[in-house]
């Protein structure tokens, strides 16, 4: 089967968050299951830099927006990129500094809505088999809303592949205005509730749940959340009346990137049998980054840490809240890595300065540190709000650094907390908040250090969390038999 796997990020070229690690794990596993499988996204400044032998495979003329402008598609060539890897190049709208969605100081670029229309388009006409003669998809796969109007665009014709649209993230949407669709020249038959209409705007994410033949999110608990109004963000009702063909499909991790017997980034690689020393080592390089020599008491606290995007979705606040008083009244100390909002990289600051032994932060993107603090924590903190899969959650149970998270979206589904009961039949995994406030954390995480406190149980749960099995092949599976 041919399938064009569609993306605005791709790690290890380009990656904001889950959604690189995705696209680039996803169409692996598929090709491994015999799939003939291209990876397509925006030839960025950033990707072009990364990529060798890059080679012409053909032209298109976009029909759209201000400029018409011409787009070429490239094939290009990167050290772990297995697949072929097509580029959608078009100088005027990729050629930049910054991430794939925001210029260096952070804003939104001013013509999202253009850049990821035409990259859009031009992946649609890839899909048609318009550009490269002798390779049409049979399936179209394509990620949140910067892909949302492949789907649309495909609409035209009747021979066109199947479109399979996944939700990463609902609360980003792509909502722009009807000025803006106009400008763009967009088919004036898309303007309608049941097309890309959104509360007087358009919406490219809902143009992926409208036009798509089959519509995905990244957790079973995720697909059922957001037919709710708690989490649907007003397309909640859009979604109920096609939950014939919405479902969830849990994200997997890449077991050879986030393998702590292997992994190339931590002080000291380890396995189950070497969890004790191989822990310990890695939490005193960690600490040796920020204190001249990690005490004895320092090494036996537990280490409580966190990477993510600080935004509200990821719930930073309840851990910044509950810090103060989990730092009087414990001995825990906290790594807080990520990147984000500046409100709340300056709290973390803050927190940095009011307690120099016990709060260390890392504010930036680092690949290298993530894994590290991934190795060196004991608990790994993700108290979101919501949380369409979280990755974070399965490389901490991979690394046997207990997750403690809410009970929402992926993170429902992947871990289970360690009650009396659940610890009895060795299913208990790591630690669930059932709401999403800074209480209900200071109290799991009281719970947590308590069972800390005991080797031989805290074993038993690093134990159960080492051997859970999130590989891609069991997922890439589910999307093959949709794709059939
Ligand atoms: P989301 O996609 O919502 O950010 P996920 O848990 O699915 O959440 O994926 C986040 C990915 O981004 C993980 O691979 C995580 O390690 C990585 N990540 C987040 N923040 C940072 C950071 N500051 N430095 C390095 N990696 C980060
Ligand atoms: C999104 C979600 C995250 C998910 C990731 C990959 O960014 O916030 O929960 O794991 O996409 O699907």
């Amino acid at each position: 089967m041919n399938v064009l796997f569609a993306s605005s990020e791709v790690w290890p070229l380009i990656k904001t968050g889950g959604l690189g690690d995705v696209s680039y794990s996803l169409p692996h596993a598929l090709q491994n299951e015999g799939q003939n499988v291209r990876i397509i996204m925006p030839a960025y400044r950033d990707v072009l830099k990364v990529c060798t032998d890059l080679k012409i495979l053909g032209w298109m003329d976009s029909p759209y927006g201000y400029m018409k402008p011409a787009i070429r598609l490239l094939e290009a060539k990167h050290p772990d990129i297995k697949i072929p890897l097509w580029l959608i190049d078009c100088q005027s709208l990729f050629d930049r500094p910054g991430n794939p969605y925001s210029n260096t100081e952070g804003h939104d670029w001013f013509d999202n809505a253009e850049r990821f229309t035409q990259f859009s388009w031009a992946v649609s006409e890839v899909a048609m088999g318009h550009v490269v003669d002798d390779w049409k998809a049979d399936v179209v796969h394509a990620n949140d809303w910067q892909t949302g109007l492949v789907s649309a665009f495909l609409d035209n014709y009747a021979d066109r592949p199947k479109r399979i649209f996944t939700i990463h993230n609902l609360a980003y949407s792509g909502n722009y205005s009807r000025q803006i669709f106009d400008d763009l020249g967009l088919p004036k038959q898309w303007w309608s509730s049941e097309g890309v209409e959104f509360y007087g705007g358009f919406s490219m994410l809902k143009a992926g749940l409208i036009y798509s033949d089959a519509i995905t999110t990244v957790s079973p608990t995720y697909a059922k959340e957001i037919r709710t109004s708690e989490f649907g963000h007003g397309l909640e009702g859009i979604l109920s009346s096609r939950s014939y063909k919405l479902s969830g499909i849990l994200n997997g991790i890449d077991d050879e990137v986030w393998n702590p017997e292997k992994d190339p980034y931590i002080a000291n690689n380890y396995s189950l049998e070497t969890i004790e020393e191989g822990k310990l080592n890695n939490k005193r390089a960690l600490l040796e980054k920020y204190v001249d020599e990690p005490t004895e008491a320092m090494l036996a606290a537990p280490l409580l840490g966190m990477v993510t995007r600080l935004v509200e979705q990821k719930g930073v606040d309840l851990i910044t809240q509950a810090i103060p008083s989990l730092i009087s009244e414990s001995d825990a100390n906290f790594i807080l890595m990520g990147s984000g909002n500046p409100y709340y990289e300056r709290v973390i600051h803050e927190l940095c300065e009011h307690y120099p032994d016990r709060v260390f932060s890392y504010i930036g993107y680092s690949e290298p540190i993530a894994h590290l603090v991934e190795a060196a924590s004991d608990i790994f903190l993700m108290p979101s709000r919501f949380e369409p899969c979280g990755l974070n959650q399965m490389y901490s149970l991979r690394y046997g650094t207990l997750p403690l998270v809410h009970n929402t979206g992926g993170l429902a589904d992947t871990v289970v907390n360690a009650s009396a009961e659940a610890i009895n039949d060795k299913t208990a995994n790591g630690f669930v908040m059932y709401s999403a406030d800074t209480a209900a954390f200071i109290s799991t995480i009281k719970h947590a250090l308590y069972l800390y406190q005991d080797p031989t149980q805290w074993k038993a749960l690093q134990t159960t969390a080492m051997q859970e099995d999130f590989a891609w092949r069991h997922s890439a599976q589910l999307y093959l038999s949709l794709y059939k």
